[in-house]
């Protein structure tokens, strides 16, 4: 049997199609195939790999964390540095009221944590959440994401929540003194890339303070410089209370992460005392790649660098076949007539060399979410074969 075959009877699956990619060496901007065949990475492992593949620091602080210790006991018993150091400098570079960080391994479980501790800190149990969002499968994160047809398999889920419309301000009264929190991504991604008016974020945060809920924002994929800025909500003049994070932020090892003041983080800690544990989150080899990412992203200045790249595919990606484009940064939707075309468009750019991928709630957009390390000539080649493809058809 070949690893393919391998893979499909032996690996679950998530879908009857997976691309099955046989992938054996991956560097900065590129992927490389038991063929030898090359690939220029669009999808950056879904916005995980800002850094590119492999970059040389992450791979140094993985190996010499590895060499002093791995796993050593369960979050938040031992004062492990590569923990700590993290947690201080992404303290350091957050607003002040966003200064302890609790350590999750993804995303989904980040959510989580940020839900209960909204519920624990205000003593309430309903949450308000948007249609369209995708937060997760674990099954608060999916009770939280605004999608039916991904939802509606699982039921029962949480109760108490209610869905509004992503930048309706008249849908905001339903946020109220009953709310624990509200959990909205800064900018939607699996929507196929819908950015919020400032004005509109601000009167969510607004309506917050005036009811004393909590203000939670997902960046798990718009954080860490994405969308050209390292914290996507710096730019629309809000500050959540609670700041979820994951992808980026492990620099391509897992690592999710809920950050809130330490006034409010401070009640997972008693009644009950270890409500909120896990064994692995935070995990020393991940923060200390996370940790050498981080500094990677800050110090080669990667969240300056993404406005001028985000306008150089906008220039680029014109065609008849493009309904629109959409981007937040280097988080792009090119909008297609269908899921179909879409799907053939995907998988010729395969053909040809070319990573990208589609949106679940956006079938009909393809997806580009390349490391922010891409270079000018690279974003030229993505382009030109992507534009090459669409001449195809
Ligand atoms: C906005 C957002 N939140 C949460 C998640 C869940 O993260 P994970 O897959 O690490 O559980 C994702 C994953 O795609 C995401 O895009």
């Amino acid at each position: 049997m070949t690893n393919r075959q391998l893979f499909l009877e032996h690996v679950a699956q998530t879908s009857e199609a997976p691309l099955a990619l046989e992938i054996v060496r991956a560097e900065g901007m590129y992927l490389w195939d038991v063929s030898g065949k090359q690939y220029l990475d669009m999808i950056a492992g879904i916005s995980v790999c800002n850094v590119g593949h492999s970059h040389p620091r992450v791979v140094t602080a993985v190996r010499e964390q590895a060499e002093k210790y791995m796993h050593l006991m369960v979050y938040g018993e031992f004062v492990e540095s590569p923990q700590v150091a993290y947690a201080r400098q992404l303290s350091a570079q957050l607003p002040q009221s966003l200064n302890s960080v609790y350590f999750t391994n993804s995303g989904a479980e980040a959510i989580e944590g940020a839900m209960k501790l909204a519920k624990r800190y205000t003593g309430r149990r309903e949450i308000v959440a948007f249609h369209h969002a995708y937060h997760g499968s674990t099954q608060g994160a999916l009770s939280l994401i605004g999608d039916e047809y991904f939802r509606n398999a699982y039921r029962p889920l949480l109760p108490g929540i209610t869905h509004l419309h992503y930048g309706a301000s008249e849908d905001l009264q339903a946020i109220t003194d009953r709310t624990a929190c509200v959990v909205a991504e800064t900018v939607q991604g699996e929507a196929g890339i819908v950015r919020p008016e400032p004005q509109w974020l601000q009167a969510l945060a607004a309506c917050c303070r005036e009811t004393g809920t909590l203000l939670v924002l997902d960046e798990v994929q718009a954080g860490l410089g994405r969308t050209g800025s390292l914290w996507a909500f710096e730019p629309l003049g809000v500050v959540p209370d609670i700041l979820v994070l994951g992808k980026a932020l492990g620099g391509g090892m897992p690592l999710g992460a809920f950050i809130a003041d330490k006034a409010v983080m401070s009640v997972l800690s008693h009644h009950p005392v270890l409500g909120h544990i896990t064994t692995f989150g935070g995990h020393p080899v991940s923060c200390a790649a996370g940790l050498a990412s981080f500094q990677t992203i800050l110090e080669e200045k990667l969240p300056q660098s993404v406005p001028g790249k985000e306008k150089r595919f906008r220039q680029l990606l014109q065609h008849r076949h493009i309904k629109a484009v959409r981007s937040s940064g280097l988080l792009i939707a090119v909008e297609f007539e269908s899921f179909e075309f879409n799907k053939q468009v995907i998988d010729r750019c395969i053909q040809k060399g070319l990573l990208t991928d589609w949106f679940l709630f956006a079938p009909a957009c393809l997806r580009m979410a390349p490391p922010l390390i891409i270079t000018e000539e690279e974003i030229r080649t993505a382009c030109a074969l992507l534009v090459g493809v669409l001449d195809e058809l």
